[in-house]
């Protein structure tokens, strides 16, 4: 019996302590594990957490100061844990064939390698029951890390509100919707120079759908709960699973109680693959957001918007006004894309008067370097599309993971153009970028700033210019709707 929307108090995440410091880094411990949160209250649902909640604990950081997180793997299944928005060398990226397998699993052979050996042998996408098993997993396509692995993230970017969640090749989805996401946020002293709202005026919001069976238990429709055999995402949810609740940092349609202030919102679209028009509705009507930044930091200057278009993997960093409202107002997080449940995200009550705080300065970073298309060195298109036999590829290809789709120069700025057959969130691991353009005209306000996902929507044409800074090595581009994900929709790209 799922609540009433409204009912439960938004949840606070905690902020996951280091265990240790030194001059230039901060070590923490993260461990994945089984374990029950109360989602529905009264029930306990079972989860596979960092540290055992969902949503993740936040993995705080200062800019310039790197961070070293050991994950330890107490779960059944292989993991490989993925900071999205960080600038992070190779061998910590999180990528799909990098495991860290629970002890003892090292030497068995699970179902996504053996469909990677089929997609190897040019055998396509879909596993088939009387496939031959090889003997061992391919050590020029797997990494498997036994128990335990330590990533080094150097955070070396500027202030953004990043987010961290599993990338196990061909099981991301499943294990995402079992709770293996959190979020993650970069602080640096430009940004904390503009008087935004902060401490209980800063609310990060981890926005994801879910289904539940009839005893609470989460239910990932596609796949096996045991994810076992097959791999991947049966044919009828290959557009994507949808569930019909949403969750606010693991709380179904919750409430949070606000003074007439303003309040900065770092909100995360962190579902497998539901798309969102949020908007505000208030006692006059539509409330506005102030943007103020994007996936990779702050915007030169706030904009306004009336909504914000959000799909998987996307951030939006707004402020919002509830200066000119009284005590016992009500204002709803509404989501324009979804209907009755899944319309509603979440509410914000007006119990208090208090001092609405400093207006947004009209510069946010002066910093900010727009990029020019005629600093582009190379342009390279990356079509997302659905192949016959039902298989999502990239420029015709499913993943392989010896393939190369780019080789940028590190230091430089390329134009990649995305286009689509479907609604195709497009992720770029590493590299940030800019875009330039949509559908042939000038982006969006929604567009703005520096991005590492982009919704290019069916037919649709977007052009970007990506930054490589910080490291060389291979990374990956992807779709961010995690079934395609699953399905193999990935490609990989060195930076050299
Ligand atoms: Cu958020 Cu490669 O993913
Ligand atoms: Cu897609």
């Amino acid at each position: 019996t799922l609540p009433e929307p409204f009912a439960v108090r938004l949840p606070t995440v905690p902020v996951l302590k280091p265990v240790r410091r030194d001059a230039d880094t901060d070590y923490y411990e993260l461990a994945q594990k089984v374990a029950t949160a109360e989602i529905i209250p009264g029930t306990r649902t079972a989860i596979w957490g960092y540290h055992g909640i969902f949503p993740g604990p936040t993995l705080e950081a200062r800019s310039g100061r790197a961070a070293e997180v050991r994950v330890r793997n107490e779960l059944p299944v292989p993991t490989s844990m993925h900071l999205h928005g960080g600038v992070v060398e190779p061998g910590s990226d999180g990528y799909p064939t990098d495991l860290v397998v629970p002890e003892g699993y090292a030497k068995r052979v699970d179902a996504s390698m053996v469909r990677m050996h089929a997609r190897a042998a040019g055998r396509g996408n879909a596993v088939h029951a009387h496939q031959p098993v090889p003997e061992a997993p391919d050590p020029g396509i797997w990494t498997l890390h036994e128990g335990e692995k330590t990533y080094k993230y150097a955070f070396g970017q500027r202030a953004a509100t990043l987010w961290y969640h599993d990338h196990r090749m061909d099981f991301s989805a499943p294990q995402v919707w079992k709770g293996l996401a959190g979020s993650a946020i970069v602080r640096d002293a430009e940004e904390e120079a503009l008087g935004l709202p902060a401490g209980d005026r800063e609310l990060s919001l981890m926005v994801c759908d879910r289904s539940f069976d009839a005893e609470g238990q989460f239910l990932y429709p596609a796949l096996d709960p045991e994810l076992s055999d097959p791999a991947g995402v049966e044919p009828k949810y290959m557009d994507g699973v949808l569930g019909d609740v949403i969750l606010v940092n693991g709380a179904p349609w919750p409430v949070k109680h606000v003074g007439t202030g303003r309040y900065r919102l770092r909100i995360l679209n962190a579902s497998n693959a539901r798309p969102y028009n949020l908007e505000l509705t208030g006692p006059d009507g539509q409330v506005p957001f102030t943007m103020i930044g994007s996936d990779g930091g702050l915007l030169p200057a706030p904009q306004r918007l009336e909504s914000v278009p959000m799909s998987p993997g996307e951030r939006f960093d707004v402020v919002v006004d509830f200066s000119r409202l009284s005590p016992g107002d009500e204002v709803v997080l509404g989501n324009t894309l979804g209907e009755r449940n899944t319309g509603l995200v979440m509410k914000f009550l007006v119990d208090k008067a208090v001092d609405p705080g400093p207006a947004v300065p009209a510069v946010l970073s002066a910093g900010y370097e727009a990029l020019e298309r005629g600093k582009a060195l190379q342009v390279r298109q990356f079509d997302f599309r659905l192949a016959p036999g039902d298989v999502w590829t990239i420029n015709g290809q499913p993943f392989d993971p010896g393939a190369l789709l780019a080789s940028a120069r590190l230091g430089t700025v390329e134009l990649w153009r995305f286009t689509s057959d479907f609604n195709h969130p497009v992720h770029t691991h590493l590299a940030h970028f800019q875009v330039i353009s949509r559908d042939g005209r000038r982006p969006g306000p929604a567009d703005a700033g520096w991005k590492d996902t982009v919704n290019v929507t069916p037919y649709g044409v977007v052009e970007v210019l990506v930054r490589f800074t910080g490291f060389r090595g291979k990374y990956m581009l992807h779709c961010h709707n995690l079934e395609h994900e699953d399905m193999a929709m990935m490609a990989n790209f060195t930076v050299v």
